[in-house]
């Protein structure tokens, strides 16, 4: 018998796995191997538990650390602040078990296995023989970029790589997505009565548009119609951490002997939940584009590679042709002409599947199976 603590699990993240969870019957196949999930909660401890929690059926006390030992398992989507409060007086009490989490606090802790297995199954499998018992989620970002170059790093082709983001609002939490479509609506309110008269000037359209977002309240998260190149808070040499974590993370997840560089632009945009990035990279050797589209697509069964043609990039490379799939798209696919080892392709895939929630999930998978 199992316990397992879910925290955090009313939350963005916290959502989709379990949305993802109760669609693969997960539930249902935990409870036949007598494993029993408990709902925490920070708030409404007490309150009824969702049917999803087959263990405990009222909502347990996320910040007492003797409940939260009783769990072998816990998976927490409820952020870093949470787990810098709690995982350490929890380890502290003498608790043995597996922590599972989305948040960053602990990515670079030296215990701790980034978790994403079409990429990194064997340091995963290896770390649960190896009795480790901390493992984290990477940042969104790198795990789908990860997830769609997969092809060429496992075959140690790249030199280095140059990515720029167009990362969608959701990864910016639940309130800003909300944000984009109040203010996709006020636009269009804004406009509206010009829009419906077929005289109206386009200049004058567009100069009310200048004003609304000049006057908005909240000109550092005004998503529609616009770009920001800025993520997360800055770090001492003018990156973003958003655009350090590129390098840091995605070598800590390869664990190979060579390391990579990665640097480059991260942006949001007013997409919903899929990011996308362009990415410049510069390989080792000379492939031909026949070849780097085998090893791509050859790499797990979630690529899709999207031809490099206007049609179908424009119908199938985008946020929302990709938004709710766990496919990881691939397009663009050419050789700059920088130099013939230098490859630029774009890539689209679900931030909050592949990015968050699904490594999760996969991840309780594999550690049910194999402790
Ligand atoms: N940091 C990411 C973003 C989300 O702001 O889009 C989570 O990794």
């Amino acid at each position: 018998m199992k316990n397992i603590g879910l925290i955090g699990w009313r939350g963005l993240v916290g959502s989709v796995l379990i949305q993802r969870m109760l669609e693969n019957n997960d539930f249902t196949h935990y409870s036949q191997l007598n494993i029993f999930f408990h709902c925490f909660s920070t708030s409404q401890v007490g309150k009824q538990s969702p049917s999803i929690a087959n263990g405990c059926n009222t909502l347990l006390d996320a910040y007492s650390i003797e409940q939260l030992q009783q769990m072998d398992i816990i998976i927490c989507c409820q952020g870093s602040d949470y787990t810098k409060q709690v995982y350490s007086k929890l380890c502290d009490s003498g608790w043995n078990g597996y922590w599972v989490d989305s948040s960053s606090h602990l990515r670079m802790h030296q215990d701790a296995t980034l978790i994403l297995d079409p990429v990194n199954y064997q340091a995963i499998t290896q770390a649960i023989s190896d009795n480790r018992k901390l493992f984290i989620g990477a940042n969104c970002t790198v795990s789908l970029m990860l997830m769609a170059i997969n092809g060429l790093l496992k075959q140690d082709l790249v030199e280095w790589i140059n990515p720029a983001t167009y990362q969608a609002v959701s990864g910016a939490g639940a309130k800003a997505m909300r944000n984009l479509l109040q203010q996709m609506g006020g636009l269009y309110n804004h406009v509206n009565s010009d829009l419906q008269n077929v005289a109206s000037s386009i200049l004058d359209i567009d100069k009310k548009i200048n004003h609304w977002s000049a006057t908005s309240n909240d000109p550092a998260n005004l998503f529609a119609s616009n770009v920001i190149p800025f993520i997360d808070s800055m770090t001492a040499n003018g990156q973003t951490r958003e655009e350090y974590k590129a390098e840091v993370e995605a070598n800590k997840i390869l664990n190979s002997n060579q390391h990579i560089a990665i640097d480059g632009l991260c942006a949001r945009v007013g997409a919903m939940r899929c990011h996308s990035q362009a990415l410049t990279i510069k390989l080792k050797k000379n492939l031909s584009l026949a070849t780097i589209e085998e090893l791509l697509a050859d790499s797990h069964e979630w690529i899709d590679i999207i031809a490099n043609d206007a049609v179908a990039t424009k119908k199938q490379l985008t946020p929302l042709a990709t938004s709710g799939t766990l496919r990881v798209k691939i397009g663009r696919i050419r050789k700059l002409t920088l130099g013939n080892d230098y490859l630029s392709l774009f890539t689209v895939a679900d931030q909050l599947l592949w990015g968050a929630a699904e490594p999760l999930r996969r991840l309780l998978n594999i550690l049910v199976k194999a402790t």
